[in-house]
């Protein structure tokens, strides 16, 4: 028996039906649609508008997706990972709750908090699962309701996020397809810079902090921006040193879509033409935890069975990394 190595072999998404536009942004804050963007590539990002429905639901309907599409039966689910910086709650699992809905009753569930390195972390962990022998389905779902933490008066940051999930199944494969290296990074000085002030053990919920509005996600962009451009590109050049790779052997780049400034100087610097980056931020704006597989599920019907696709993510924390792995399937 071969090495075993942890494949994706199945993915699934979910995004709201409403899409709430740059024109509409206009109307809420001081901006304008030009602006918005040429600084960030973004055009629209859905909303998840169901004052009563949360990351769960976004979860729970990308992994139906991925289920209906793979045909499996949820009761061969052995895990269930939830990468989310929006969890329903902060006590009681999401993932233990989408495990239940799905009709994963063999599995077991955690949610994975990296900020918007969540599924790039949680790719890792899956596939750590998958190759011990361990387990043979990991489902690994990406979801954020950002809007339940955007402050849609604070135009530094209610332009960027949207709400969304993707899913991605990883089992064990024999022929050395899948999660091939990988280059995971964190630096605790990103909490000055990128935040949510209070409800958290630090700084509990009080009238002074809703009053402050802390309850909101507040960061110095020009700040993570450079963070981001410099990391991401950092981690991208050196999976590929250490793999041997060049440009030419790359199939695709598939970026955290946070800015289209950031996904570009990223491909430049690993020396990648646009034509092989994966790039939907346009659409959603950046939906945190769900950008990676929300791109395999949009670009699925391009990828083909040994594609070689380098994920890379930069996130709150500061979190950070880059993935080499080789696609497992053609799409019919
Ligand atoms: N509309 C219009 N003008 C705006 C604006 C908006 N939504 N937001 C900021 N501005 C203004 C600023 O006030 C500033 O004006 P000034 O020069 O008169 O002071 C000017 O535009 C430039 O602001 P700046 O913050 O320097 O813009 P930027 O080019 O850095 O773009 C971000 C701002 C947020 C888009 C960018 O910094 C970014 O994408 N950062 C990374 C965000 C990120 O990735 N976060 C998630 C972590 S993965």
């Amino acid at each position: 028996m071969g090495k075993i190595t942890a494949a994706i072999t199945a993915v699934g998404k979910y995004v709201p039906d409403y899409t709430l536009t740059n024109k509409e942004l206009e109307t809420l804050v001081e901006t304008n649609d030009e602006w918005i963007f040429t600084r960030t590539g973004i055009k629209e990002r859905r909303i998840l508008k169901d004052a009563d429905k949360g990351t769960s639901y976004l979860a729970i309907k990308a992994a139906q997706d991925l289920i209906a599409k793979r045909n499996i039966d949820p009761k061969e689910i052995d895990m269930v990972i939830i990468g989310t910086a929006t969890p329903d709650m902060n006590v009681a699992s999401t993932a233990v709750y989408v495990a239940t809905k799905i009709g994963a009753v063999n599995a077991f569930g955690y949610d994975l908090q990296a900020a918007c390195s969540s599924f790039l972390y949680a790719m890792s962990t899956a596939s750590a699962y998958i190759e011990s022998g361990r387990y043979k389905k990991v489902l690994v779902v990406g979801a954020d309701k950002m809007s339940s933490i955007v402050d849609y008066t604070d135009r530094a940051t209610c332009i960027i996020f949207g709400d969304g999930a993707g899913a991605a199944l990883f089992e064990p494969n024999e022929e050395g397809l899948g999660l091939q290296d990988e280059y995971l990074r964190s630096d605790g000085i990103g909490r000055e810079f990128l935040r949510i002030e209070a409800g958290g053990s630090l700084n509990p919920t009080s009238q002074e902090t809703l009053d402050a509005r802390q309850h909101f996600i507040k960061q110095e962009g020009k700040t993570v921006f450079k963070y981001a451009v410099s990391n991401m590109a950092d981690a991208s050049e050196k999976i590929l040193e250490r793999n041997n790779l060049t440009n030419d052997d790359i199939d695709w780049l598939a970026p955290h879509q946070a800015n289209l400034r950031i996904i570009e100087a990223t491909a430049r610097r690993v020396k990648l033409g646009m034509d092989k980056v994966m790039v939907n931020i346009q659409n959603y704006g950046n939906t945190t935890s769900a950008t990676l597989p929300l791109l395999l599920a949009d670009y699925e019907d391009k990828l083909k069975k040994g594609d070689n696709i380098v994920f890379a993510a930069f996130g709150g924390g500061f979190t950070w990394g880059a993935i080499y792995l080789k696609w497992a399937y053609d799409s019919k």
